[in-house]
């Protein structure tokens, strides 16, 4: 039977592709983006508990309110914004299912999405998806900083939506005050408007700040604003998020939610709304993450990979540049193959596969199996 695919293009993601390449090889898995830890008890308890409540029907569209209403008091003290937990706050399945909501209710036939690349693999597709043109920008290929003339150069009249993800997968890059300024004169000069990815908002290193888009009332008046759960709890599995978006915006992302899913976990929704009471259920991530982050950076430094600064998320790109000249993928493949690790090559993340010799590892692992790849890192 010949079925007319609506993405031709798709294959089996990166992920799955070296996942099971490491299964097949019994390879250390430092690539994908998960912790190899496990939640808290105390969450887990929480989830049991609501359920031996009784909260095991449908939940409202929107979510749970008194989980809305813990996000907009998390909001209020790491933001100084106010939020309306009614009007503003959407609970969704993962970020990705609030990335997908925000893409459809946006993006009709034709209209431009400008990616920056290397990009989450879920953007174009969605984009795609709604018959929209996913539009590349691909950050400076040293430093992964931005050029804001070159973005804004890709701008035209069919440009619907900017997705922007900081801090940023899988590149540890983490936007600015001189890339808000930039940020803040597009919302201003042009009817566009913006993604603000913020999965990673709690991982972010050295001090620096996380310059999120609900900050500033004129980007924030033109934004989706998108988090997740699983970064922050280490529960990926339970596919939690939340999207933040001005009434007008709110109310049609639901249009498109209340289709897809109608709504979200019931019992989880309100564990979750009891355990963020504790705000050290996310203070405490910065840190935790940055001494992952330092401990893998000095295994790096024993081998002959070069890391390239990774200011947040749980990411850490490195290149092989001075190792081969293969391409990422088959550099990344042999690895799995003759030293038993696996990581994941960046190509993949670019619409034009676009291989800078840099492949992708994940220290949100326990520091026994990082030492365990050490030994294996430094006979590359
Ligand atoms: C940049 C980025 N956005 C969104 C997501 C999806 O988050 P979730 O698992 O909550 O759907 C991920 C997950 O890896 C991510 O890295």
């Amino acid at each position: 039977m010949a079925i007319k695919s609506k993405l031709p293009q798709v294959e089996e993601s990166i992920f799955s592709v070296m996942t099971k390449m490491a299964i097949k090889y019994g390879a250390l898995n430092i690539s994908q983006g998960y912790p190899d830890y496990d939640t808290d008890d105390k969450l887990k308890e929480l989830v049991m508990k609501s359920m031996r409540e009784g909260h095991n029907q449908y939940a409202p569209m929107a979510g749970v309110f008194s989980l809305r209403k813990a996000i907009a008091d998390k909001i209020k003290f790491l933001y100084n914004k106010d939020v309306n937990p009614d009007t503003e706050i959407t609970i969704t399945v993962g970020a990705t299912q609030a990335i997908y909501n925000a893409i459809s209710a946006m993006v009709s036939s034709g209209d431009e999405v400008i990616v920056v690349e290397p990009a989450y693999d879920s953007y174009v597709p969605t984009i795609q998806l709604n018959g929209g043109i996913p539009v590349s920008y691909e950050l400076n290929k040293d430093d992964y900083s931005y050029d804001w003339d070159e973005l804004r150069a890709l701008i035209t009249d069919k440009t619907r939506l900017i997705i922007i993800n900081t801090p940023h997968n899988p590149t540890g890059k983490v936007l600015d005050a001189e890339d808000i300024v930039e940020l803040r004169r597009i919302a201003n000069d042009f009817d566009v408007y913006f993604i603000f990815d913020e999965v990673y908002e709690h991982l972010i290193f050295d001090g620096k700040e996380h310059l999120s888009a609900l900050k500033y009332p004129d980007l924030y008046a033109r934004s989706f604003v998108t988090y997740s759960f699983g970064k922050a709890y280490h529960n990926t599995g339970w596919k939690m998020g939340y999207c933040i978006a001005p009434p007008v915006l709110t109310q049609e992302l639901r249009k498109i939610h209340q289709f897809n899913v109608f709504s979200v976990n019931n019992p989880t929704q309100h564990a979750l709304a009891e355990y963020m009471q504790d705000k050290n259920s996310f203070l405490h991530l910065n840190s935790f993450y940055q001494q992952k982050r330092d401990f893998f950076n000095e295994i790096i430094k024993k081998t002959r990979f070069i890391p390239i600064k990774c200011e947040g998320t749980y990411f850490q790109l490195v290149s092989y540049a001075g190792i081969s000249d293969e391409d990422d993928m088959s550099f990344a493949k042999r690895l799995i193959k003759e030293y038993g690790v696996a990581s994941i090559p960046v190509s993949p993340f670019y619409l034009n596969r676009t291989d800078n010799k840099v492949i992708r590892f994940c220290f949100a692992k326990t520091e026994e199996l990082m030492s365990e790849a050490e030994e294996r890192l430094v006979r590359v």
